[in-house]
């Protein structure tokens, strides 16, 4: 299949216009250098709605599915308390007129940064006007968030429930089509991706772009580093392929045993919990390439990166794209651990 006729063949999927699009493909010309290595960045950090990332393309779809039913007046959606989905949901709800409810989850220790709970995304939630409640990390956010939408809805309200990470199969459709953008910019540019580095965490970017890549034929390894445990997040991963290939209506497009790929060699100490390898990635691709990335996901993913480059597990003479998913208000949110 070409990328014109997989974005032709998701036209039938009603969507929001909320990001800015195509986001850039760039070389990184910097920590190529530095690495010996091919690099390329795409940047879905640039993907506009409230400063940016992955959530604005899954949006696109996952609300866009509600308003096309006038089923949706106000969203209540779940996240850590720096989510940068919450963030980016916050946005999309101010764009489109809705009400915004937050249930964010603490799972950092009480030593955490001392602007956590305050600045960096929290700051941004408030200013875009949801309501947020802060809940104790006891394994019940997703049930306190579905009573939620089940009291609004008693009290007349057209509430739905967005997972964490807008994690549906109408949200992976976004990279879905994020996938085929990126073919289209690789032949403009002769490049010849062979490996796809990114953060993994609900699975649905994973499951989007790989999904999408081997509908268009391209033999391409699809990296997902893992910033939190569990370290395997392939079944995840898988379900979330299932669910969208019956969205579109494509049976075993994937093989979870070859083509669902996760790392979690990089994590650290915990979710959120920074490592010095995301500090060393951070401060190279900011001084090299003059990019920033966040110290939750990308900065953990270009831990990563770097690693496998240089222990040779990705080759130095194979065309590499990582793709920043966003998230650098949440630098602010750590200024102790970073300055
Ligand atoms: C900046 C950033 N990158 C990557 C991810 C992971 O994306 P996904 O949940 O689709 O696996 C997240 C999600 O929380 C994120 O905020």
């Amino acid at each position: 299949m070409t990328d014109i006729n997989l974005v032709d063949r998701l036209s039938r999927f009603a969507r929001v216009d909320l990001c800015h699009l195509p986001t850039p493909l760039e070389p990184m010309a910097g920590l190529g250098r530095h690495l010996g290595a091919r690099l390329f960045i795409k940047r879905d950090d640039a993907t506009g709605l409230a400063m940016g990332g992955n959530k604005a393309r899954k949006l696109e779809f996952e609300l866009g599915r509600w308003i096309a039913d006038d089923a949706i007046d106000t969203i209540v959606t779940v996240g850590a308390v720096q989510s940068n989905h919450a963030r980016q949901t916050a946005a999309a709800a101010a764009r489109l007129g809705l009400r915004c409810e937050l249930l964010l989850e603490d799972r950092q220790p009480a030593s955490a940064d001392s602007a956590y709970r305050r600045s960096g995304n929290v700051l941004l939630d408030h200013l875009l006007g949801a309501a947020m409640t802060v809940v104790p990390a006891d394994g019940s956010l997703e049930t306190r968030a579905r009573d939620r939408v089940a009291a609004l809805r008693t009290e007349g309200r057209r509430a739905v429930y967005i997972p964490g990470g807008a994690s549906t199969a109408f949200g992976a459709i976004g990279y879905v089509l994020c996938a085929a953008e990126l073919a289209a910019q690789c032949r403009t540019m002769g490049v010849r991706p062979r490996h796809v580095v990114h953060a993994t965490g609900s699975g649905a970017t994973q499951a989007g772009l790989v999904t999408g890549l081997k509908l268009l034929g391209m033999d391409v390894r699809v990296w997902g580093i893992c910033h939190g445990p569990p370290p395997s997040k392939v079944d995840r991963i898988r379900a979330r392929v299932e669910d969208l290939e019956r969205a579109l209506h494509i049976a075993q497009v994937v093989d979870p045993a070859v083509d669902l790929v996760t790392v979690g060699d990089y994590i650290g100490d915990g979710y959120g919990v920074p490592t010095d390898a995301m500090r060393e990635a951070l401060a190279l691709v900011a001084r090299l390439d003059g990019i920033l990335l966040d110290p939750v996901y990308t900065g953990k993913a270009m831990a990563g990166l770097i690693d496998l480059i240089r222990t040779g597990r990705i080759p130095a003479d194979e065309d590499v794209i990582f793709i920043h998913t966003g998230g650098a208000p949440g630098l602010f949110a750590y200024p102790d651990s970073l300055g």
